[in-house]
Formats: C-alpha cells, sequence, structure tokens
C-alpha cells in the first residue's frame, strides 16, 4: 500500500521528495526512507521508522541532489523498523529499490540469490528486487531491471536509481498504482497524484508490465517487452486547496463537512426532475441490456465501500426490482461465483485500487460478466478495468476513514436504482418525489451538521466506555454496520453492527449499565418494533443513543440520548442518519487522543490482498 515519490529535474529532490511523501502519508505510515545520488555521485539512503517526521530529522540542510526516490511504507512482510524501512539496496550499496506491493515468490527468489552470495539484510519481499537488479546488471540499469522484473511474481509499483547510471530514474508498475509528470526539465513519478499537483498540469498513470526511464533526455516509456508506449497525459482534475485541511483540524472533520456539496458534484447534470429520471452517460452503451436482459446483479466492494453496497442492493431491489446480492470482494474470487450474461457486476471503491475489489472485478470478467463501477477517483486501475461505470465526484479523500466518499456511493448507488427503476417498474411521480427529495439533502445535512455540539457532548459521556453497540433496521442496518465500522477504525473502542432484532439472539448477552447502544431508529414502517428493542436494552440497563427523526417526541421517554435527523423519504434516509455517527466517532477519537486522520495498522488504498 505506501507511497512512492520520485523526482529528477533541475531542482533539489530531497525536500521536493519529504513534500511529496507528506501528501501520500495517508497511504501508509509504518516508516519513510529516501534515497539519492549524492555529491560525490555515490548513494545516499536514509531511512526511519514511524512517521515521515522521524525522517525529516535526518535530513541536513546541506544535502543536495538533483535525483532521488522516496517511499513512506505500510509494511506487508517484515516488521516496520528501521532495517525494513524502503528504499531497500544491493550488496555493494549501488542500486536503490522502492517498492508498492507483494513479491509473492519472494522466498525462493530469496533462497536463489543467497546461495550465488548475495547478502540479504532485511525480512521483506522487495529487498530481493535490489539483488536481483544487481544479479543482473551488464552495464545497463533498464535492462537488468526488465530482467529482475521479468523474475518476480506480484504486485508492485517501483523505482530504481543507481550510482552506476546517475541520472537515471526506471520507474515499473504491474498492479499498484504509478502516475508519471513532466514539466520543463523536471520529472515526477508518484504512487497518485496529490504528490505531483502543483508541479505540473497533467499526468500519465502507467499501465501494466509498463516500465518508464526518466532522465535528462526526456521520458521512454516501454512495455516489459520492449514495445514503445505512446503516453497519453490527462488534465489533473484537482488542485492543492482541495488536499489541504481548510482551517478544519482534521481532514476527516473537513471531509464530513464536505458532504452537502459532495451531493450536488455526484448528482450535477445527471438528474431530470421533470421527467423523475436520470441520466447516465456512463452507462449507455448498456442501456438495453439494462432495461431488457439484466436478471440479477451482484455488488462486490470492501468495509465501507461494502456497505454502500448493503445500501445499493435494498434501494435497486424495492425501485428497479431487480434481485441483488452483497458479496465481500476478498471471498468473490475463492467461492467460484456463479455469473451468467444476464448477471450484471458491480463494484465499488473510493480509491479504484483496492486489491480484493480488482481480483474480484478480474474475476468476474474472465467469467465473462460485464462489470461497472461506482468508484471515486478518476483514471484509477479499477475505473480503468472496469466496462463501463460512474465517478461519485466525491473529491480527494484524505482521511483515512470514509466519509463523505460513502455518501457519494450512497447517492451513485440511487441514481443507478433510479435508472433501472424507470427502465422497469418505477413510475414517474415516485421517481419524480425521490428527486425532489434529494436537492433537498444539503440543506437537510448543513442543518443537522449544527448539532455536532450536542453529538460532541453526548460523545463526551462514553469517553471511557470500551465498547458499543449499533443497531438499526432496514435502510439503517448498513449505516449500524458503517457507524461501529467508523468507531473502531479512528477510536479503537470496539463496536459491533447488528440488525436491531438480531440483539435478541446473542448480543443481548452483552448488555449492562456500561454497554452503550446506538439505535438508529427513524419513524418508518418497522419504527414500532426498534422501540421494542431500545426497551430490551433499557430493561437491561443498558444506555440508550437514538439518532431519530425529528419531531419524534416519544423516543425520549426511552432513550438516555437523542440526536433528530430531518424529515426526509425512506430511500434517503440512510445519508442523513450516517452523519451524526460519522461526528461521534470523531469526537471519541479526538478525546481519546488517536490519530484521527491517520488510524494505527491503517492504509487509505489497501492495494494488497
Ligand atoms: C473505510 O473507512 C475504510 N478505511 C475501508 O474500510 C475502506 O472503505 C475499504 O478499504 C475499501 O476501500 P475502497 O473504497 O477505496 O475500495
Ligand atoms: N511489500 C512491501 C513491504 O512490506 C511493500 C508494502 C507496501 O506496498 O506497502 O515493505
Amino acid at each position: 500500500m505506501c507511497g512512492i515519490v520520485a523526482y529528477l529535474g533541475e531542482n533539489n529532490a530531497i525536500p521536493l521528495l519529504i513534500d511529496g511523501l507528506k501528501r501520500l502519508e495517508y497511504r501508509g505510515y509504518d516508516s519513510a526512507g529516501i534515497a539519492f545520488i549524492d555529491k560525490d555521485k555515490k548513494l545516499a539512503t536514509i531511512k526511519r521508522k514511524g512517521k515521515i517526521k522521524n525522517l525529516e530529522k535526518e535530513i541536513k540542510e546541506d544535502m543536495f541532489s538533483n535525483i532521488g526516490i522516496a517511499h513512506t511504507r505500510w509494511a506487508t512482510h517484515g516488521e516496520p523498523n528501521d532495517v525494513n524501512a524502503h528504499p531497500h539496496t544491493d550488496c555493494k550499496g549501488e542500486i536503490a529499490v522502492v517498492h508498492n506491493g507483494i513479491i509473492e515468490n519472494f522466498r525462493a527468489i530469496k533462497d536463489f540469490l543467497i546461495k550465488k552470495g548475495h547478502k540479504i539484510k532485511t525480512d521483506t519481499d522487495t529487498e530481493v528486487i535490489a539483488h536481483l537488479i544487481e544479479d543482473n546488471y551488464r552495464g545497463d540499469l533498464l535492462n537488468a531491471t526488465r530482467m529482475a522484473l521479468n523474475i518476480v511474481e506480484g504486485t508492485y509499483g517501483i523505482a530504481v536509481i543507481s550510482s552506476k547510471e546517475p541520472d537515471k530514474i526506471i520507474i515499473a508498475r504491474n498492479g499498484s498504482p504509478i502516475a508519471i509528470a513532466q514539466n520543463d526539465g523536471n520529472y515526477y513519478a508518484a504512487s497518485d497524484a496529490s504528490a505531483i499537483i502543483g508541479k505540473s498540469e497533467s499526468l500519465y498513470y502507467l499501465k501494466d508490465k509498463e516500465i518508464c526511464v526518466m532522465s535528462r533526455e526526456g521520458l521512454n516509456i516501454t512495455t516489459l517487452d520492449n514495445i514503445p508506449v505512446t503516453p497519453e497525459f490527462q488534465k489533473i482534475e484537482f488542485d492543492l486547496s482541495q488536499i489541504e485541511k481548510g482551517g478544519f483540524p482534521h481532514f476527516m472533520l473537513k471531509e464530513i463537512y464536505e458532504q452537502p456539496e459532495v451531493i450536488m458534484n455526484t448528482i450535477r447534470g445527471r438528474i431530470d426532475v421533470e421527467n423523475g429520471d436520470v441520466r447516465l452517460n456512463g452507462l449507455k452503451d448498456y442501456k438495453e441490456w439494462f432495461g431488457k436482459d439484466v436478471n440479477r446483479i451482484i455488488f462486490t466492494a470492501c468495509g465501507t465501500s461494502w456497505h454502500a453496497s448493503l445500501i445499493a442492493e435494498y434501494l435497486i431491489e424495492k425501485l428497479a426490482g431487480i434481485p441483488v446480492e452483497v458479496e465481500y470482494a476478498s471471498e468473490f474470487r475463492y467461492r467460484n461465483p456463479i455469473i451468467d450474461r444476464n448477471t450484471a457486476v458491480f463494484v465499488i471503491t473510493q480509491s479504484g485500487e483496492t486489491a480484493d475489489t480488482l481480483a474480484a472485478l478480474r474475476e468476474a470478467k474472465k467469467k465473462g460478466a460485464n462489470v461497472f463501477g461506482i468508484c471515486n477517483v478518476v483514471g484509477s486501475t479499477i475505473a480503468r478495468e472496469t466496462d463501463a461505470g460512474i465517478y461519485v465526484h466525491a473529491g480527494p479523500e484524505i482521511g483515512v476513514a470514509s466519509t463523505k466518499a460513502f455518501t457519494a456511493q450512497i447517492i451513485g448507488a440511487l441514481l443507478i436504482a433510479l435508472y433501472l427503476g424507470r427502465m422497469r417498474k418505477l413510475g414517474y411521480e415516485e421517481g419524480k418525489t425521490i428527486l425532489e427529495n434529494l436537492l433537498k439533502l444539503p440543506e437537510q445535512i448543513q442543518t443537522l451538521l449544527k448539532e455536532h455540539d450536542k453529538i460532541e457532548k453526548i460523545a463526551d459521556n462514553f469517553r471511557n466506555s470500551k465498547n458499543f453497540l449499533y443497531l438499526g433496521r432496514g435502510l439503517n442496518f448498513p449505516i449500524a454496520l458503517e457507524g461501529a465500522l467508523k468507531m473502531k477504525e479512528i477510536s479503537y473502542i470496539h463496536a459491533e453492527g447488528y440488525p436491531a432484532a438480531e440483539m435478541k439472539h446473542g448480543p443481548i448477552a452483552l448488555i449492562d449499565e456500561n454497554m452503550p447502544v446506538v439505535f438508529v431508529a427513524t419513524k418508518d414502517s418497522i419504527y414500532d418494533k426498534v422501540i421494542n428493542n431500545i426497551e430490551e436494552v433499557k430493561a437491561r440497563r443498558g444506555k440508550v443513543i437514538a439518532i431519530a427523526t425529528e419531531g419524534d417526541e416519544d423516543i425520549r421517554k426511552v432513550a438516555d440520548f437523542v440526536v433528530y435527523v430531518p424529515k426526509t423519504i425512506d430511500v434517503l434516509v440512510p445519508i442523513l442518519t450516517v452523519i451524526p455517527l460519522q461526528l461521534m466517532a470523531y469526537y471519541l477519537a479526538v478525546y481519546n487522543g488517536c490519530n484521527v486522520d491517520q488510524p494505527r495498522n491503517l492504509a487509505k488504498s489497501v492495494t494488497v490482498e
């Protein structure tokens, strides 16, 4: 998962690389390191365990080089320490490699290299790449890298420099993202656009099995089999202010507050209120097929995107009447799913780089399915590999805990449900009502966000809680799961989500005066049943926090704390109910002194299986 930056040009590479790493820190922060060619044309490597600031302390002011590579790590092989930090070098310390991905056959390669006399210094899978390049070096770094990459199996995005050819960086990719940019004699490579913004206006995402040589003569891209590639550069769509905190203490809070705007961005140009319909250009080539032939849909995704898929299931079944199944992407491939030519497979992903989701997508394609994406990051691997789909336009999401992308995914799923629905069973009036109410959401979220003080106070009451239970029914069940996930990932407090009625089948045994239970209990057809579930908790002295519909005074009689969300129609409720849960997890994480934007052990895009 990790982030890679590389630079060659006129300026001092070192501060530039550190700056780039900081923008990629969300991808991993187990260790950080840089390698550059020093004044004596020797390879210099500096690396430190932990965050980039630890590495930064080791940088001396007079250090200068105009070529270098850098890495921020999320460890897969080998514990996060100084030695296992990237860059990794060969025996002679002349070749340095940074790597994102996993080399699956590294043990066999390691044994082979040790037999040949190589000295392996680390526990990582990555180090073998440096030694393989050394082993194959016959005066041509590009060729040696090519040969090494022909031996390794697995995924990689790599950058390589060597004191033997001090004016060159070799970049290659198979499965892990790498973007390349140039501007007036300066060349950049990075795991994503955020490290390149402000340096160049456009970039090229290297494709799998492509290899690029950056040198003072320019960029030369070929495939691993040496077929020339003409890169098509694309414009970078967002600016630096979009990835900065804009006055908020954390990216996560900023992103929570961006949700009203995100909704407008997701629906822009896509809704036709008068006709109660939506336009989805991304799916237009398949319109007839969706209208007539599709008789089953599978959604597959991970984490928060999986929760959005559960909501998609509900919306599509209700509005379009097509049966939907939801699979964890990590399970999908291994259970040999049944797919026929009338099955549509959808993947939901914020990053577009999640390895499990990518593997599921590829498996579905292998089985002949048409695969569609609901994706945030433009030009990402999953966006490119799906047959068609929609971007949700949530903008860059930096906080590791997904918030605004989740909301945008639900809106994306709703648009698809309406699109399919209007071709099938959904009447014009119903479509129109949904769209009219959808347009009210941004303002309703603004109103809800004004309740932040109240939510902060509620969170304060539970500073010392070690567990939380989240319960909801229908469309609020995935929201209960999402609330629990947010709590776990940023506050490190154990939390579980359940369908409210399931509580009596087991979790009820956990309830006592120390167990806070969050009920997502909005007024809908099963509201009365949820109230019964609340009574069951109260009878066992559990503490109840209810997320309820504005105007519902009765709920105050049973709940200890109530947060009201504005009234809307059933299908839109989850977009409102998730917001207090995002804020509650946020405030508890802050109270507990946790690193909100970069929680321990996690990374923003999980590009390893
Ligand atoms: C969300 O808060 C998580 N950090 C995580 O579960 C995430 O949703 C999951 O890894 C999927 O990522 P994707 O949407 O980028 O594919
Ligand atoms: N497999 C490499 C390591 O553990 C790179 C991990 C990553 O991509 O984050 O160091």
